[in-house]
This record gives structure tokens, C-alpha cells and sequence, in this order.
């Protein structure tokens, strides 16, 4: 098999000429940190989703701890989240003292398993302060039953949308469920500003509450200190707040993805299609759920399922590299990272051990052409076809 030259990385940004001027914009403007375009970002944002309140932060890691501090999760808390995610969903539980309560997923759609929910509901009663499902790939979790167990138990939900920028569940764009939503905009993201993330929410408190914690605990617009109508010396910290906003320079990129979304989506679903039609007769790939009952996939990541037992997934991965190809996993389940197998040895979560090490994240963005996918292809097929990945070795 020819060896494709350059790398085909998991996923590279799309910056088209708009991002450049948009920050060309923000560098000539004198305003590089948090300022108006992070105030105009915000509220287009906001629009988009159909919120009230979007509140700009430097992750979606910063997106979850605020939001989780804000809801008063301190020492001795317990928080519901699943276990295939990535690390900062059950990170910022531990950071804020408080104890994640894993979940197993559906191993179709890979989102949090509800049975799990109701398990450690009535294991740990009201010390769960919150439930943090992750719309996984994009795909929505299942947001109907998760409600209504939130209102049983009045356990509010902060939903990890980190991939789901794109995402909606019945008609409605997804940033309008629960008491907040986290989006991220790291750089292989759909919609990416190099780094960042945003809290959506309809409680005017709680986006009160964010705003405060997350910049110096400033009372809101503290921002504007240094312009000419609002300059004042006296901006006093009303709590001791973090330091995790978004900059000007970040919010650009912003403004000019959110305004490309649609061109960035409908090649998403484009590439998507392509490689859903490579694998449909494959008895060995099992491809990604794009749509449940309500939920519209946001296509963020393509994860595929190994279905031969004797794939050894990892030999798989280092096959692939060595053409040229670089994959990931989403995820490899939180509970068997060092820290929390060490710190938490009893929890078994059988789904998720089975797909870990059957999960295989492909190469996805909207930069990658049809024969960028195509060479995807014929790569897994030759290492198949060669027993390259094989447990099994014949001599
Ligand atoms: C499900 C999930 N949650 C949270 C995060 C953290 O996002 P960020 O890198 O913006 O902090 C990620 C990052 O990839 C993620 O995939």
C-alpha cells in the first residue's frame, strides 16, 4: 500500500480568510482581552441557542467547574457523571472536593445509562447535587428521562455539550436543556476558537453567578474599566472569584465560525454520509447512531465500533499511524485512569470496559476531502485484509 505523505491528523481547524480579518479586527481595535467581541460572541451565541444568557470562558473545563461551583457543589457532594467522557467532566467533581458517582453508557449511542442514574439516586439520596451527562459525539443524551428525574429528585443537570455546539433535541437547540449547558471550542471542535468554552443558561441568577466566579468575582461589566466612559478605579471583587474568561482575539475566531455554521455543518454531514456508505456492508466496523427518537446528532466526532474480537484496537491504531493516519479515542472510561481506579478500585462498569478497547475515533474535519476518507478506508482494509491488528498470529 502507497503511504500517503503528510499526516492525516484526527482533526485540523477550518480558518478560512473570514477568521483571519475578524482577527485582524480585534488586534486593531486595541481590545486583545475580554471586551466587546466577547460580548458580541456571547450574544450571538446566546441567539443561536435560543437562550437567555451565554457566558464566555477560557474551556469547557472552566465552562464545568464554574457551573458546578456556581451551583454550590463544595466537600462531601456527590455528582452523577458517565464514565466515557473526557477526564474534565469528573475532574472538576474532585477538584471541588465532591465524590463523581460514575454511570455506565448505552453502548449503541454511548451516552449515560438513566438505570445507572436511579441506582445512585437511591443510593445517595439528596447528597447528589448534580447530574453531568455528556451529549456524546453530539449525539443528545436522552434528555426526556434524565428531566424527568431531575424534577423527581429536584437535582438540578448541567449538561456536558462539549461536542454538541451543532446538536438540538426536539426541534430546540440544545444549550436551552437544563439548569446549564458547557460547550467547548478547543481546536479539533466543530466550531473552534483555539481554546474556549461558554455556559448557557435561562436563570438570570445563575449567569450572574458565573459571570462573577469566573472573572475575579467583578461585579458584571467590570470588563469596561478600561474604556474612556467607564474607566474607574473602584471595581471591588463581591466574591473570590477565578480568572477563566475568553479573550477578544478568541471571540473572533468565534464570531466568524458561528457565522460559517452552516457551511461547516453541511460538510460535517457531507463526510459523515461518505463514511457511513464505506462501512455499511462491514461486518467488522460498526458505525456511529447519528439520530434518536428527538435528538439530531451535531457531528463532532466519527467513532467507530470494532466488531472482531481478535482487532486488537491498540495494534490497530499504530498500524494506522504507520500509514499516515492518526485516530483517538472517545473515550477510554474515566473510572480506569490512574487517579480514580486508585482513588475509586470497586466500580465496575461493564459497557464501558467492553468499549474500551473497541472504540476507534477516524480521522473528521471539514478541511479532509472524500479521498482523504477514502485512503481512511482502504487503510483499514489492508491492515484487516493483512491480519495486521490480529491477536491471533499464524506462522
Ligand atoms: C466531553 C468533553 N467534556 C469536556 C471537555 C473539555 O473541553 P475543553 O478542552 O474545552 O476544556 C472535552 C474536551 O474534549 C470533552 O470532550
Amino acid at each position: 500500500m502507497k503511504i500517503r505523505e503528510k499526516f492525516l491528523s484526527l482533526a485540523v481547524p477550518d480558518i478560512s480568510e473570514e477568521e483571519k480579518k475578524e482577527v485582524m479586527d480585534a488586534l486593531d481595535s486595541g481590545w486583545i482581552s475580554v471586551g466587546p467581541k466577547v460580548k458580541e460572541f456571547e450574544n450571538k451565541f446566546a441567539e443561536y441557542h435560543g437562550v437567555k444568557h451565554a457566558v464566555a470562558l477560557s474551556s469547557c473545563t472552566a465552562a464545568l467547574f464554574i457551573a458546578a461551583k456556581v451551583l454550590g457543589i463544595t466537600k462531601g457532594d456527590y455528582v452523577i457523571v458517565p464514565t466515557i467522557t473526557w477526564q474534565s467532566t469528573a475532574n472538576i467533581a474532585e477538584q471541588l472536593d465532591a465524590t463523581p458517582l460514575f454511570c455506565d453508557v448505552d453502548v449503541d449511542t454511548l451516552n449515560i445509562c438513566s438505570e445507572d442514574i436511579q441506582d445512585h439516586i437511591k443510593q445517595y439520596g439528596s447528597k447528589i447535587k448534580a447530574i453531568i451527562p455528556v451529549h456524546h459525539s453530539g449525539l443528545p443524551a436522552d434528555i426526556d428521562e434524565i428531566t424527568k428525574i431531575s424534577e423527581k429528585h429536584g437535582i438540578p443537570v448541567i449538561y456536558d455539550a462539549a461536542h454538541a455546539v451543532f446538536s438540538s433535541y426536539r426541534n430546540k437547540m440544545i444549550g436551552q436543556y437544563g439548569a446549564m449547558s458547557a460547550f467547548s471550542f478547543y481546536a479539533t471542535k466543530n466550531l473552534t476558537t483555539g481554546d474556549g468554552g461558554m455556559i448557557t443558561t435561562n436563570d438570570d441568577d445563575l449567569a450572574e453567578q458565573c459571570r462573577l466566579w469566573s472573572y475575579h468575582g467583578l461585579p458584571k461589566d467590570s470588563w469596561k474599566r478600561y474604556s474612556a466612559e467607564n474607566a474607574s478605579p473602584h471595581v471591588q471583587s463581591v466574591v473570590p472569584g477565578y480568572k477563566l474568561n475568553l479573550t477578544d482575539l478568541q471571540a473572533a475566531l468565534g464570531l466568524a465560525q458561528l457565522r460559517r455554521k452552516e457551511d461547516l455543518l453541511s460538510k460535517r454531514n457531507f463526510l459523515v454520509e461518505t463514511y457511513n456508505k464505506f462501512f455499511e456492508d462491514s461486518d467488522w466496523i460498526d458505525t456511529p447512531v447519528f439520530q434518536t427518537e428527538h435528538g439530531k446528532w451535531g457531528n463532532h466526532v466519527y467513532v467507530i465500533k470494532i466488531l472482531d474480537d481478535d482487532i486488537n484496537r491498540d495494534r490497530l491504531m499504530q498500524e494506522l499511524r504507520k500509514l499516515n493516519i492518526g485516530t483517538n479515542l472517545h473515550f477510554y472510561p474515566v473510572h480506569k485512569n490512574i487517579y480514580y481506579e486508585k482513588k475509586y478500585p470497586d466500580v465496575k462498569l461493564p459497557a464501558s470496559e467492553w468499549l474500551m478497547d473497541r472504540i476507534l475515533t477516524l480521522p473528521l474535519c471539514t478541511k479532509y476531502s472524500v479521498s482523504d476518507l477514502e485512503y481512511v478506508r482502504d487503510s483499514l482494509d489492508y491492515i484487516y485484509e493483512n491480519r495486521l491488528a490480529n491477536k491471533t498470529q499464524f506462522v
